[in-house]
């Protein structure tokens, strides 16, 4: 279960309603904590940030493209009919490694301007809508977008077309015992089919992204999440008692 509110207090609030309603059916094995921007912390909303710092969220399937189900909503079996498989990781940012890092290294490990998330392929004048050019070459003739750039190894144009809705939140519990921060992004990401959505991406940034080196994934999991509840139903009602 995901629980999210605008304020903490309200989102801890449900997790205890929640967990009394459930009692002797259901008890919760394990609990992850995460943040994402506050509303209004800026004037007009904005795409959040992630603990490196980056713009994240950007190049993400919408709502409004005529593939947006197709790449995020499950067509069977019947019960998870327009649900959605949800990866979910742990991982770990090694931040004391990565700030240590200039700015412009920041940026070619990533393919986009640190400041407000331009592709690199753009030029000074991009901005963080302007679409990524993987084709396009610096004047020196090396590509703009480095090969290991995570945006380049994780581009639906990289990897067959494969393709999920990116929603991750930050976590920051505490300090290691060797003093490391315990901080990082609860990745999580929504797709019609995990094999045609993140496993094949993953795979490919194993083997070639370049801000893996800054990155521990300490834990993953796949949930199958059924569609909404129709009036007087519940979620998973079909697969229960059907
Ligand atoms: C802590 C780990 C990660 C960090 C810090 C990170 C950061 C970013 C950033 C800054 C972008 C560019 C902005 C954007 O389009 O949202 C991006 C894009 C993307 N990331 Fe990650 N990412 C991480 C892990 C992952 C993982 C595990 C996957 C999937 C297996 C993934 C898949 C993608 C995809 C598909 C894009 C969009 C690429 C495109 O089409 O332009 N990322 N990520």
């Amino acid at each position: 279960m995901q629980l999210g509110a605008d304020d903490a207090l309200v989102a801890v609030h449900a997790l205890r309603v929640l967990r009394r309603l459930a009692a002797g059916v259901a008890a919760p094995r394990w609990q992850m904590s995460g943040f994402a921007r506050t509303p209004g912390a800026t004037p007009r909303p904005m795409t959040g940030r992630n603990l490196m710092g980056q713009v994240d969220g950007t190049n993400n399937p919408r709502p409004q493209d005529p593939d947006f189900a197709a790449k995020v909503f499950a067509t069977g079996p019947d019960w998870m009919a327009g649900g959605s498989y949800a990866v979910l990781r742990r991982i770990r940012m090694l931040l004391d490694d990565w700030e240590s890092l200039p700015t412009d290294r920041q940026e070619r490990l990533v393919g986009r301007r640190k400041s407000d998330g331009a592709p690199l392929s753009g030029g000074p004048d991009a901005g963080e809508r302007t679409p990524v050019d993987l084709a396009a070459a610096n004047p020196d003739g090396t590509l703009a977008i480095a090969p290991d750039a995570h945006v380049r190894v994780a581009a639906p144009a990289s990897n067959g077309g494969a393709a999920m809705l990116r929603r991750g939140f930050s976590f920051h519990d505490g300090l290691l015992a060797d003093g490391a921060p315990d901080a990082g992004l609860l990745f999580a990401a929504f797709q019609a089919d995990p094999a045609r959505g993140f496993v094949p991406v993953q795979q490919r940034l194993a083997r070639g992204d370049g801000l893996s080196r800054f990155l521990r994934h300490e834990a993953g999991a796949l949930f199958a999440v059924p569609p909404g509840a129709p009036e007087g139903g519940y979620v998973g009602q079909p697969l229960l008692e059907g």
